[in-house]
């Protein structure tokens, strides 16, 4: 591994990669340079438009620890679109990743994904990015999942059950109906590992729940019964953004910890500013957009398609090299007038800019 890492570097300055992709996948076809290509390997459906694919990276994937997520890239009808997933699992001994995708509709990219991926296809991976990661130490655990939010949270708690556990844990996973949860079997089989574990579903549209289901949206008094010891737990959420937004304002006053992804980009605030000229210096490109927009939202609205993944500032791949102007951090009213990367997803422009785009 190591001498071929040399060896790489040594010619190097001498292959173009994409010429070597080019000859080296009509051998494998994630066979790559520099490129992490996952090849589907294997698809079974998890839920009610819902899938799972077993992903088998090529030597360039990094890796990624419970929690995080990737950006995959696809082509869908021509375009290359990239979306981000959060492996559903832990990484595999075999060094296969499970990602986990609920077609939304109209979604591009989930559609494919559900609908028309097929075993063979061959995806791109980005590095894995997010810190809803696990300390080193032992605690108290509420995990809390809705919809595919779901993913990240199943990967945490494989994890945790990987020893016996030292502190309770608890998972309460909301879904609008049983034919919407995934890994109703894992989780039934997880429920008897360990006395510390307890996990609850919440059905908020099934007509008929089960004994052990629980109903309706996230309120007090639900955490409050399932969780008396609130105060100590440390409290990881995941889900749609209204879903987040909520469970924030219940636990976070009383967790003793409290972090949240969102999987849904909040809604875009916009302030219709005047207009200000945006110069994307590498394609001589300039369009007229609202100061105020985020930059990305106001790109698009012209009829540009700058590269995005979350569109929610976690994974940097709208992020581009602002030269000159000033912008605003729409997330916290930041403003930066000096030139340095600039995210387009949550930044609007103060005044006229150029973007090395
Ligand atoms: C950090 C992170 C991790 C994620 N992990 C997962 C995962 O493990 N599994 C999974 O299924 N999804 C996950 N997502 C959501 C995923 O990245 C895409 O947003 C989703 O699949 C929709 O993409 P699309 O191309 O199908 O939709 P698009 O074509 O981009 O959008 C179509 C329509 O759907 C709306 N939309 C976009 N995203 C969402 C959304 N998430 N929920 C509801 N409406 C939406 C858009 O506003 C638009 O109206 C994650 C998102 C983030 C930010
Ligand atoms: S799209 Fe992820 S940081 Fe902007």
């Amino acid at each position: 591994m190591m001498a071929s890492q040399t060896l790489k570097r040594i010619v190097a300055p001498l292959v173009d990669p994409a010429v070597y992709d080019f000859w080296a996948q009509k051998i494998s076809p994630t066979l790559s340079w520099d490129r992490c290509l996952a090849r589907i390997e294997s698809r079974h459906i998890e839920a009610r438009d819902t899938v799972s694919l077993i992903l088998k990276p090529n030597r360039q994937f990094q890796g990624f620890q419970p929690g995080q997520h990737l950006n995959v890239t696809v082509e869908v009808n021509g375009i290359r679109l990239t979306r981000s997933y959060s492996p559903s699992d832990t990484l595999r001994s075999d060094g296969r990743i499970r990602l986990t995708v609920k077609a939304i509709p109209e979604g591009r990219v989930s559609r494919h994904l559900v609908h028309h991926s097929k075993v063979g296809d061959v995806l791109e991976l980005g590095a894995a990015f997010g810190d809803m990661t696990l300390p080193k130490e032992a605690a108290a655990w509420l995990l809390v999942a809705a919809g595919s939010g779901i993913t990240p949270i199943m990967s945490l708690l494989q994890t945790l059950l990987q020893k016996p556990l030292e502190q309770p844990v608890a998972l309460i996973y909301w879904a609008r109906t049983r034919a919407d949860l995934c890994f109703s079997e894992d989780l039934h089989s997880l429920t008897n590992r360990d006395p510390l574990l307890k996990i609850h579903t919440v059905l908020t549209r099934e007509d008929h729940r089960l004994a052990d289901e629980l109903g309706g949206r996230p309120r007090e008094a639900l955490f409050r019964n399932l969780i008396p010891d609130l105060e100590r737990r440390r409290v990881y959420v995941c889900g749609p953004d209204g879903f987040v937004t909520s469970v924030r304002g219940l636990l976070e006053p009383h967790a003793a910890l409290f972090r949240a992804e969102s999987f849904s980009p909040a809604p875009v605030v916009t302030r219709a500013g005047a207009p200000v000229t945006v110069t994307l210096s590498k394609s001589n490109v300039s369009v007229q957009v609202p100061s105020g927009t985020p930059l990305l939202k106001a790109l698009e609205d012209s009829g540009l398609k700058p590269a995005y993944g979350c569109r929610m500032g976690i994974c940097n791949t709208c992020s581009c090299q602002k030269q000159t102007g000033s912008t605003t951090d729409t997330r916290n009213g930041a403003v930066q007038n000096e030139p340095g990367p600039v995210r387009l997803c949550i930044n609007s422009a103060n005044s006229d800019l150029t973007l090395e785009l």
